[in-house]
């Protein structure tokens, strides 16, 4: 049985949230767990969805892995007995792609389905495939499958076209096991580069220049990574969604376990727009409104600019500010997929091509919504939140791919939202996901 969110809005969220460990870091940490034959802990993973995914594609492979009702997930990848992710593990996230370059750094072979189109862009992998290419791996596209093999690689300089997170990521998996060093420029600088880096270095690599554009990587001898135990970082986007409801509905709200300096380009832009916020301690802020937000105009990039994923949950505060907005979205060419569901709502949004133009409206009005990916469905639960009147939000398992405890949370900061079964019987179109 489906389910469906029905929220309640208007009323101002109040008090504090624990925010979990980020799930686009957690899934690439699973994915260099492949490079050790020793157990690994991981602490600070979140429940959600896309971490039993990546845990089926980790099991497929030969992997043990096992979740515990905490926060502790292990995994051991001793007996590792395929080096193929099929098309239908991967197309479910794209994250899983990942298994690439570290199945390629510690056995020389991989077959790893391509991802496939994207709802939100064309989102290819010409840049991983390159970089793998320039470590020595012949790499052949066949039948829907990258197929990589290496009987050596041998560390090199590359430099990205552009700062891609997962070509990154692949790029520093295989290279850690690569003879010699090398030297990544252009480089991703997102805080969850930094979290991966820390881990293979964790685990004995030796990597450094992450959280700027050039990373060094050099290759340590097969074999020498072993197990270790590490934290996951906290998850920014979550900790943002959160600060965002509250600034929507003009509350008070504190979110814990946080390091504020990831959220510095989302916080600046709120204060601007009018919201007090402060550092009660070094890992929570706390957003406080009690007025109209003001417009603001936003141009995503990547990191430390502003981050492509708030984009869609921050346009749900524009809809709602004083004067006119502009946002430009630079990194996907179709990630407005929330605007018509807010116009649905009343919002007064018009797009041309990669920029959208938002006119602010006193409120919101509850209304039978899509959330069409994980971060449109964050948008929703935000403007369902400020809303006046009832908003339904449908198709929630991109939800539960990056909000751990959603309802419980939002419930817990006094809003008005509940899970029930959807016996609309409609037919839901799952997408390819971030
Ligand atoms: C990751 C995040 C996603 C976030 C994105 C950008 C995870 C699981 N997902 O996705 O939430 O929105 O970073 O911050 O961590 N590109 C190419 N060729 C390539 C690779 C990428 O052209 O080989 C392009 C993509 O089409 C896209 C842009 O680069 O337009 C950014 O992609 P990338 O940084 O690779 O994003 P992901 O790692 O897929």
């Amino acid at each position: 049985m489906t389910e469906k969110l029905i929220i309640h809005g208007g009323k101002a969220l109040r008090g504090e949230v624990e925010i979990a460990g980020a799930k686009n870091s957690v899934l690439k940490l699973m994915a260099a767990a492949l490079l050790t034959g020793d157990s690994i802990e991981l602490r600070n993973v979140p429940h959600l969805s896309d971490v039993a995914v990546m845990t089926q594609v980790l099991k497929h492979l030969g992997c043990d892995v096992d979740q515990q009702d905490d926060d502790r997930l292990y995994i051991q990848a001793r007996n590792i007995t395929s080096y193929e992710a099929p098309y239908d593990l991967v197309r479910k996230m794209r994250a899983s792609f990942d298994v690439l370059g570290s199945l390629l750094g510690r056995f020389g072979e991989a077959r790893v389905a391509l991802p496939g189109g994207c709802s939100i862009g064309k989102r290819s992998v010409d840049l991983h495939v390159k970089g793998l290419m320039a470590l020595g791996a012949e790499v052949e596209i066949n039948h829907g499958y990258v197929e990589a093999k290496a009987t050596r690689l041998v560390g090199t300089e590359i430099l990205l076209d552009t700062p891609s997170v997962g070509a990154t990521e692949n790029i520093m998996l295989a290279a850690t096991m690569a003879e010699g060093s090398t030297i990544l420029s252009n480089a991703a600088q997102e805080p969850e580069i930094m979290d991966l880096a820390n881990f293979l270095n964790a685990m004995g690599a030796d990597i450094s220049g992450a959280g700027t554009n050039e990373l060094i990587i050099n290759g340590v001898k097969p074999g020498s990574l072993h197990g270790t135990t590490y934290s996951v970082m906290p998850d920014r986007i979550e900790a943002a969604t959160y600060l965002m409801a509250a600034a929507g509905t003009r509350g008070d709200v504190t979110v814990n376990n946080v390091l504020p300096v990831h959220l510095s380009s989302l916080t600046h832009k709120l204060m601007e727009m009018g919201a007090d916020i402060e550092m009660p301690t070094p890992n929570s802020l706390r957003l406080r409104c009690d007025k109209r937000l003001q417009a603001q105009n936003i141009v995503t990039q990547p990191y430390p600019g502003f981050p492509t994923d708030l984009q869609a949950p921050f346009m749900t505060l524009l809809c709602i500010a004083d004067g006119v907005s502009i946002v430009k979205e630079t990194i996907y060419e179709n990630r407005f997929k929330q605007v018509g569901e807010l116009k649905r709502m009343g919002a007064d949004i018009s797009v041309e091509r990669d920029v959208a133009v938002i006119t602010g409206v006193e409120h919101l009005s509850g209304a039978e919504v899509n959330a069409h990916d994980l971060r449109a469905g964050a948008a929703m639960v935000i403007a369902g939140v400020q809303a006046i009147g009832m908003t339904e939000v449908y198709d929630l398992q991109h939800l539960d791919r990056g909000y751990e405890h959603l309802v419980e949370k939002m419930q817990s900061i006094g809003a008005d939202i509940q899970r029930v079964p959807d016996t609309s019987g409609r037919v839901i179109l799952t997408e390819d996901a971030m």
